[in-house]
């Protein structure tokens, strides 16, 4: 008895291993359509550059899947990524994407304004890498977001409101050329918000009072804004 209970304890441990994590073929395809849309340098890519249709890309560097082999995290930061990521890119196709992060990377264009068709989104990282022009209003409809980096860039324009982004936690807009002033609805009820960097900006006018009433805000840096 005990030993037809342990086989088949190992048979379903050797069931669950083989599935779990395996790359869906749809999420293979969209990652192979990303690699060969992206310009890279591959002596800076550790990660990028090593993707190939042989393996499980569940296991490839810089992807992570759920159970499911849906691909929920891309890190794909330094990786010398440079050009645009187009409106059409299939990087907008991998909507379980919970994490993304391309800082590090020289875009030199504008942040693409299709980042709302990934609604899972907790977690964007695009700084440091060069991007250029406004802040997409869009950013603004990830009612899922937890951090949005976008510090060390060369942003214009005004700031949106994320004041639908009730998860948002940290906010890091430092080190770009945002303009304008802040209105009483910027971040307006983010209970959860307790990062707003916007230093090193050229921000003017007043700081709404309800920035100091946020109940778990602990970091407030608004110098040289
Ligand atoms: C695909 O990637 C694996 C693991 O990184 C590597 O061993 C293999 O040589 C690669 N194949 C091709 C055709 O590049
Ligand atoms: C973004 O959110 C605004 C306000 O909630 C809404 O009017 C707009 O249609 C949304 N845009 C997209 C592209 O989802
Ligand atoms: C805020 O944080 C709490 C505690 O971590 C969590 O339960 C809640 O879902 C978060 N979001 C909002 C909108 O309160």
């Amino acid at each position: 008895m005990a030993v037809s209970s342990l086989f088949r304890l190992l048979f379903f441990v050797f069931i669950i291993t083989f599935v779990d994590g395996k790359c869906r073929d749809d999420q293979k395809t969209l990652l192979l359509e990303l690699k060969s849309e992206l310009v890279f340098d591959s002596s800076i890519s550790k990660r990028l550059v090593k993707w190939n249709e042989t393996d499980d890309c569940c296991k490839w560097r810089g992807v992570g899947c759920d159970d499911s082999g849906r691909v929920i995290s891309l890190e794909l930061q330094g990786e010398g990524i440079s050009g645009r990521i187009g409106e059409s890119s299939s990087l907008f196709r991998l909507t379980y994407l919970s994490k993304l992060d391309l800082s590090g990377n020289f875009a030199t264009s504008e942040i693409p304004n299709q980042f709302h068709r990934l609604p899972n989104l907790a977690s964007l990282g695009l700084s440091s890498s060069g991007f250029v022009g406004p802040i997409p209003s869009t950013l603004a409809n990830l009612t899922q977001l937890v951090e949005l980096h976008l510090s060390n860039n060369f942003l214009t324009g005004s700031i949106p409101s994320f004041h639908n982004c009730k998860n948002l936690e940290s906010i890091y807009f430092s080190d770009n050329k945002l303009k304008g002033s802040l209105s009483h609805l910027h971040f307006q009820g983010l209970k959860n918000l307790s990062v707003l960097d916007l230093s090193q900006n050229a921000l003017n006018g007043t700081i709404p009072h309800h920035l100091f009433t946020l109940p778990s805000i602990s970091y407030l840096f608004l110098s040289y804004s």
